[in-house]
């Protein structure tokens, strides 16, 4: 989603802006633009609607890259407010065009602020709800005659809804402010430098030096020096500087023609990464969860809530907890937690999972959680994120940078915590002994597997490839595998625009199977476990409505060969293993569909990859 670089310093601006809307760009976007403070005192401001790259040849064109002063800020749009063309894109400007602003988040109360300065005679241009925030701090400006600071600060207190803001003013050349609201926003600093960030990644290649603006906060960076101030005050507060150890390599795709196809490959590291460390002899050792664990190992209900793929991850928790720890576990999407009557209270355990850490929603949650007074759990990707420091306490999946869109190698890894997770609560509870916990960490054996079924890829593709023209799929599943139908479907809708859907599959019965006919593919995932034989029965129901049957399986039976009308045999494993073997063969099934159709699987259209607005 939208995404912010600001640079004030002595260097030209845009090759640190256009390097940072670069690592920006996976989040996804539809548009970017930068503006510059020049040499001679002017906003040189340059938008385009595409991808970065459309940008920098534009800027090329215009050959205006010398003429830079050391100020600038730039921004990726994904639309929320108008169409994602080069007007609505970001950087605005008052209508004196004197002052420039980038935004992530939306302004509610755009609409009655837009009348009012309508009233005052202000001409908007765009469409877009940040238009109106810039024209506001312009009014205060021009019209009240307040200084740039409180100018900035007069309109922020006006508005409502979420924002992380950076503005420049050509009035007030060597001044930036940074401010944000539930958006979050990073300041990083280096001697006479300062970078600011819609997160980390488009600073961490300039310097360590980090601050996280807290909510309400705002940076004023005024020549060599800054200072931070909430925004009701004007009242320095301390600068609180962290040094981060997180480095994001150079985006390489190595030999892979995109990224979720090498975060697919990646798995082998990823899951092994994850656990590494956190097993020896004497059990599971989750560092992150120490301080927690005496009241999380009491705990007589966990709440789960997550976004997306996460989300499916929280499922895939709830039956590992329930299983291992017999405790009940409620698992809700976070956009429906924050609002909802749940039941959270000071004895609750809230494990909030996040890859990207910034989910608008999943935060809300995590402060309702917090205000409930409950004990806060991130399961998240990435350090230093807002998920990773608003939470009590947490365990980080260490997959690394995923850039790809559609989330693979972090669902794997997030299982992999859970599972963990769900295995230490139950030896806690002693419901579990040492040697069947150890018996389920049989991992090194698990990662061999995980080689095998990457080594199917060619048969998968094959299989993939047959089906590709297909214009809905069904994806079936039970207990711990109808979470993954639900991945596998969400997978194939994300990256091929194809429909689909993950239904549990005796549940199927009651609406779905109407949809069957001879050209429905539907895919199953059938382990030998306790629900063999009931799956077979369903795989029947949808063969006599002559539907295409794909079966992902770890059986040899006959009688699934004779059903399927292919199939994809994974090795023998565990149930938390199947169920990670099982998600690769469809992350796979999905990414060579989507390649057929020659989309861009890492920046599929319309989505984002943090989802920074609720
Ligand atoms: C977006 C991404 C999904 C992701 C979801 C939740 O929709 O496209 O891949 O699962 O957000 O994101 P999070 O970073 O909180 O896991």
């Amino acid at each position: 989603m939208c995404g912010i670089v600001a640079y004030k310093g002595y260097k030209n601006c845009y090759p640190i802006l256009l390097n940072g809307l670069h690592r920006l760009e996976y989040r996804g976007y539809d548009s970017a633009g930068v503006a510059c403070l020049t040499k001679h005192g002017k906003l040189s401001i340059t938008k385009k609607s595409g991808k970065v790259k459309h940008l920098e040849q534009l800027l090329k064109n215009k050959d205006i890259i010398q003429d830079c002063r050391g100020s600038g800020i730039a921004h990726t749009r994904w639309a929320t407010h108008g169409k994602p063309n080069q007007i609505n894109s970001h950087p605005h400007k008052d209508q004196s065009g004197d002052i420039v602003l980038v935004h992530n988040g939306i302004i509610e109360n755009y609409d009655p602020i837009k009348k009012f300065l309508q009233s005052k005679k202000v001409k908007f241009k765009s469409e877009t709800d940040t238009e109106v925030l810039v024209q506001l701090i312009g009014y205060f400006f021009q019209n009240v005659k307040l200084d740039f600071q409180q100018s900035v600060r007069a309109a922020l207190q006006r508005v409502d809804g979420a924002y992380g803001i950076v503005v420049l003013n050509k009035k007030s050349p060597d001044m930036m402010i940074a401010a944000r609201k539930g958006s979050p926003l990073v300041l990083g600093i280096k001697d006479k430098e300062f970078f600011v960030g819609s997160d980390i990644s488009p600073i961490v290649k300039h310097t360590q030096n980090i601050i996280y603006l807290e909510d309400a906060q705002m940076a004023i960076i005024d020549g060599n020096d800054y200072k931070i101030t909430s925004i009701d005050k004007d009242v320095s507060l301390p600068k609180k500087v962290e040094k981060i150890d997180y480095k994001i390599d150079d985006y390489d795709k190595g030999k892979f023609k995109f990224f979720m196809h090498k975060e697919i490959h990646e798995q082998i590291e990823t899951i092994n990464n994850t656990i590494k460390g956190r097993v020896n002899k004497d059990g599971i050792l989750l560092q992150g969860l120490f301080k927690y664990w005496p009241a999380i190992k009491r705990a007589d209900k966990i709440f789960i809530t997550a976004c997306g793929t996460s989300w499916h991850a929280g499922l895939i928790g709830k039956n590992l907890i329930e299983r291992f720890a017999e405790v009940p576990v409620h698992v809700e999407y976070a956009s429906e937690f924050r609002y909802n009557k749940t039941l959270v209270d000071n004895n609750s355990v809230v494990i909030a999972i996040s890859q990207s850490g910034e989910t608008a929603d999943t935060l809300a949650a995590i402060h309702k959680a917090n205000e409930a007074g409950a004990i806060t759990v991130g399961i998240c990707n990435v350090p230093g994120s807002s998920v990773s420091r608003e939470t009590n306490c947490g365990v980080f999946t260490r997959c690394g940078h995923e850039v790809g869109v559609a989330s693979t190698k972090a669902f794997t890894a997030q299982i992999t915590v859970l599972y963990l997770l769900a295995l230490k609560l139950g030896r806690s509870r002693n419901l579990l002994t040492k040697n069947s916990v150890k018996a389920h960490l049989d991992y090194k054996n698990a990662i061999k597997k995980v080689k095998l079924v990457l080594r199917k890829e060619l048969d998968i593709k094959k299989i993939a490839l047959k089906y590709k023209n297909a214009s809905d799929f069904l994806y079936l599943g039970r207990g711990l595998n109808f979470p993954v139908a639900l991945e596998g479907a969400l997978k194939l809708k994300e990256i091929s625009y194809i429909h689909a859907e993950g239904y549990p599959a005796a549940e199927m019965k009651h609406g779905p199977i109407a949809l069957v006919d001879e050209d429905m593919p539907n895919v199953f995932i059938v382990p030998k476990d306790k629900t063999y034989d009931k799956i077979i029965s369903n795989i029947e129901e949808i063969k006599s409505r002559k539907g295409k049957i794909i079966i992902i399986t770890d059986s040899r039976d006959k009688i699934l060969k004779n059903l399927a009308n292919d199939l994809i045999l994974i090795p023998k494993t565990n149930h938390y293993m199947f169920v990670v073997l099982a998600t690769i063969v469809l992350q796979l099934f999905a990414y060579y569909i989507a390649v057929s159709k020659k989309i861009n699987v890492d920046q599929p259209r319309n989505l984002a990859k943090s989802v920074t607005v609720e």
